[in-house]
């Protein structure tokens, strides 16, 4: 367990970072540490591998104060993942991961074979990547690396500062559910730091929330959308996810269709031709495509098997193939009325159009049951079943 105990941190510039932080961070679980930009997360994170000192109070780890340890070799005992990854451009990836076991003179035939491991582990093909170099990867490559770098001298504690937020939103997610199952495995106690409330929903154990130097609201991810501190809270977990809490009633009300659509669902111009549609719908992991014209009309869609059985006609585009949308719901209208017409009509989703016909987005079943699981957190619980510590 990782202990602060009235922590403050003035930095020389007179800057008043954490202001008499006391957290536990308990063994074997995932902390996120969140909250907006310069609150003071990695300073938190920094003091914890002393590449920072307090000002006063004290970091225990398993109840040793760290400012008795040595610095260097504390850090070889705590795994660390930054967003730029870091690295080293000229050391092949093998040897990157190896870093920290060579310095702690690990046998050769020990290193490789934990090397190999982790990389395999991570979707990695040793063979293949091993002996590349960083660049010859791709970010979502690197960052796995990064991830298996810091585990590979086996430590228990392992810091992780943003380390997904410069990817693109599949390969995050990817490696959020890949960290899930290796947490699963090693049980390791990991503080994780981001600013995006849905990554923290989705790994955390324990949420953090932090706000200029100071610890806000802590607990686990439900409890802390059942009942948000304060509004700032409320403001950062969203309006969608806004609980009834303490003296205020359940307000809860039918929500608009414009609330629970997807606005940035998969579309394209009529023009686009076949291949690029499937190829879309690949990237997008979609199966089929809404068409919408310049000025945003919603012309049709088309779906996967379409595309494919008039793919040998080179030269069609989308326009030629697609179909008429014969449903949808005007901007204002409630869920409940969307629900209906997609259960009458036996539609998977329901586009969302303006007075003039402009397409706003899109309603899916997905966006339904998301939005409940959101306003509701309890939903498919029993009523009472408890948020406990
Ligand atoms: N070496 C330093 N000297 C002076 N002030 C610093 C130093 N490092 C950080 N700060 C200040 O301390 C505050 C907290 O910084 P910190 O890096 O911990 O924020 P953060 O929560 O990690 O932010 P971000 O989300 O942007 O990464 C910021 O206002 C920052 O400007
Ligand atoms: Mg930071």
């Amino acid at each position: 367990m990782i202990v602060l105990d009235h922590v403050n941190k003035v930095y020389d510039n007179g800057f008043h970072a954490l202001k008499d932080i006391n957290l536990e961070f308990k063994k074997g679980e995932i902390t996120v540490l969140i909250g907006p930009s310069g609150c003071g997360k990695s300073t938190t994170m920094k003091l914890i591998n002393a590449l920072n000192t307090p000002s006063s109070g004290r970091v225990l780890i398993d109840g040793k104060d760290i400012s008795g340890m040595n610095p260097v070799e504390l850090r070889r005992n705590i795994g660390y993942v930054i967003q730029s990854v870091g690295l080293f451009p000229h050391m092949n990836i093998s040897k990157n991961v190896g870093v920290v076991p060579r310095l702690k003179k690990w046998d050769k035939d020990k290193i490789e074979r934990t090397v190999n491991e982790l990389l395999d582990m991570v979707g990695l093909d040793h063979a293949v990547y091993g002996s590349r170099y960083p660049s010859e990867l791709s970010g979502g490559q690197q960052q796995r690396v990064g991830v298996v770098r810091a585990l590979a001298a086996d430590p228990d504690i392992i810091l992780m500062d943003e380390p997904f937020s410069a990817l693109d939103p599949i390969s995050r997610e990817q490696l959020q559910d890949e960290l899930i199952r290796l947490q699963q495995e090693l049980h390791k106690t990991i503080i994780f730091v981001t600013h995006d409330m849905d990554e923290a929903i989705k790994i955390a154990d324990t949420i953090v929330l932090m706000k200029a130097g100071e610890v806000v609201q802590i607990g686990k991810p439900d409890a802390i959308l059942r009942h948000p501190a304060n509004d700032f809270v409320r403001n950062f977990i969203g309006q969608k996810r806004l609980q009834d809490e303490g003296e205020s009633e359940s307000t809860y009300q039918i929500p608009l269709v414009d609330e629970v659509m997807i606005t940035n669902p998969v579309t394209v111009f009529p023009s686009r031709g076949l291949a690029e549609a499937i190829k879309m719908m690949e990237m997008k992991r979609v199966d089929s495509l809404l068409i919408v014209d310049r000025n945003k009309q919603l012309q049709g869609a088309v779906s996967i098997y379409r595309v494919l059985d008039q793919y040998g006609e080179e030269g069609k585009t989308v326009a030629d193939v697609m179909q008429p949308v014969r449903y949808s719901v005007a901007s204002g209208s409630t869920l409940a009325q969307a629900v209906e017409i997609m259960d009458s009509h036996q539609l998977s989703n329901l586009p969302v159009v303006d007075s003039s016909n402009r397409f706003l987005g899109l309603i899916t079943r997905g966006s339904v049951v998301k939005h409940l699981a959101e306003v509701y957190p309890g939903v498919g619980r029993s009523a009472d079943s408890g948020e406990g510590e």
